[in-house]
């Protein structure tokens, strides 16, 4: 069981400056917001600290750091919830004395900590500017603490340092995973196995089923020798993937979608052809899995089943449709397979939506992360 400090048990916040990282990381098109939901899954600690006449400086990455990503929106987007004042400069030696001049209460949001080098170098002078802006820290950014960045694990090595309410509750939904009910269901879809690899082969060994989706599975197909055609696989898989293979945990699909000169078109996995492209999971394998989701007491999911990028969903939402629809403990995560939940309607359908992507993987793989190890310290 991992044990945080956690906010809620900080004494006495009144007239203290928090530092408290967000993941404010939202899609933006044309300056406006797409999708808030990270924001609003923040306003519980936002509101928590604002109850405690804390004076709350919030700092957070949002895209690449190129000079366009702003928090701009983000700033203007919490002004409707409550007064925020937007610090539009990421390092100022005015920064300091503004946070000083702050009242109980007041908030303000500091541009972008990806418009400085220092953030993901987790530069010494960076994190030692960035704790001038504060007297106690909080991470609330669940999503990000699998960087190694200076305002994850660089700051709270400098100031007293808490939990936030959405990472301890990411944390204990999502560590159900390592002591499961069951039977339990594993689904991991999206790219790039070679990262997948320490978790695929973990939960092999937990898990009574995995399902790998995305194109993850291409791999899997071609290391059995099946034909993947133009499929997208990921070449830097290093080590063979026969553990997984052999497995009789492992479910592989059934039927695919392929896309070629043609169309696109459903195929049985052994007659996909040289000039195909696999692009989804076919309806075969989605009633297949139809019984194995129903039979499920936790199902943990993470990633898209098919080609996203270019509007391949249709097993995914299949998918979302079944795990709605089961009693079982339903954990999801990643971006796009939270975009699509939400597109649907469904998300109070799942029992936890998890707002991380890259962290709850690497949570996963490695019960902890590098921002939770440095609330422990
Ligand atoms: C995310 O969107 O997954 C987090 O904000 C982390 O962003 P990053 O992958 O750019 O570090």
């Amino acid at each position: 069981m991992i044990i945080l400090p956690h906010v809620t048990d900080a004494s006495d916040l009144s007239g203290k400056r928090v530092l408290l990282r967000l993941d404010l990381n939202v899609p933006i098109e044309g300056g406006e917001i797409r999708d808030p939901y990270r924001i609003e899954k923040s306003l519980q600690t936002l509101n928590y600290l604002r109850a405690q006449n804390a004076r709350i400086v919030i700092i957070s990455h949002i895209g690449k750091g190129d000079p366009e990503d702003t928090l701009a929106p983000v700033a203007r987007y919490l002004n409707t919830k409550f007064p925020t004042t937007f610090l539009s400069r990421l390092e100022s030696s005015e920064n300091e004395r503004l946070t000083k001049e702050m009242e109980d209460g007041d908030v303000v949001i500091v541009e972008n900590l990806r418009h400085s080098k220092g953030e993901e170098k987790n530069d010494s002078q960076f994190a030692a500017y960035l704790a001038t802006l504060g007297d106690v820290y909080v991470n609330d950014a669940f999503s990000v603490s699998h960087r190694a960045h200076a305002s994850v694990v660089g700051v709270p090595a400098l100031l007293p340092h808490y939990a936030g309410i959405q990472i301890r509750e990411e944390v204990e939904r999502i560590a159900v995973a390592f002591k499961p009910a069951r039977p339990f269901l594993f689904i991991v879809g999206g790219a790039k196995i070679s990262t997948k690899m320490p978790l695929l082969k973990k939960f092999i060994g937990i898990a009574d089923h995995i399902f790998v989706g995305g194109a993850n599975v291409n791999n899997l197909l071609k290391s059995k020798g099946y034909e993947i055609g133009t499929s997208v696989y990921d070449k830097d898989v290093d080590g063979d993937l026969t553990e997984l293979l052999e497995s009789n945990r492992l479910i592989l699909p059934i039927d695919v979608v392929v896309k070629n000169d043609a169309g696109s078109e459903v195929r049985p996995v052994n007659q996909v052809n040289s000039g195909d492209m696999i692009v989804d999971i076919g309806p075969e394998t989605i009633k297949y899995l139809e019984g194995v989701v129903g039979s499920a007491q936790l199902i943990v999911w993470n990633g898209p089943l098919g080609f996203y990028e270019q509007g391949f969903t249709e097993a995914t939402r299949e998918l979302i449709s079944l795990v709605s629809g089961s009693r079982a403990t339903s954990l999801v995560g990643g971006g796009d397979t939270v975009a699509l939940i939400d597109e649907m309607g469904a998300i109070d359908n799942f029992s936890f939506v998890s707002t991380g992507g890259g962290a709850m993987l690497d949570f996963l793989a490695n019960e902890t992360l590098p921002g939770i190890e440095a609330l422990q310290k």
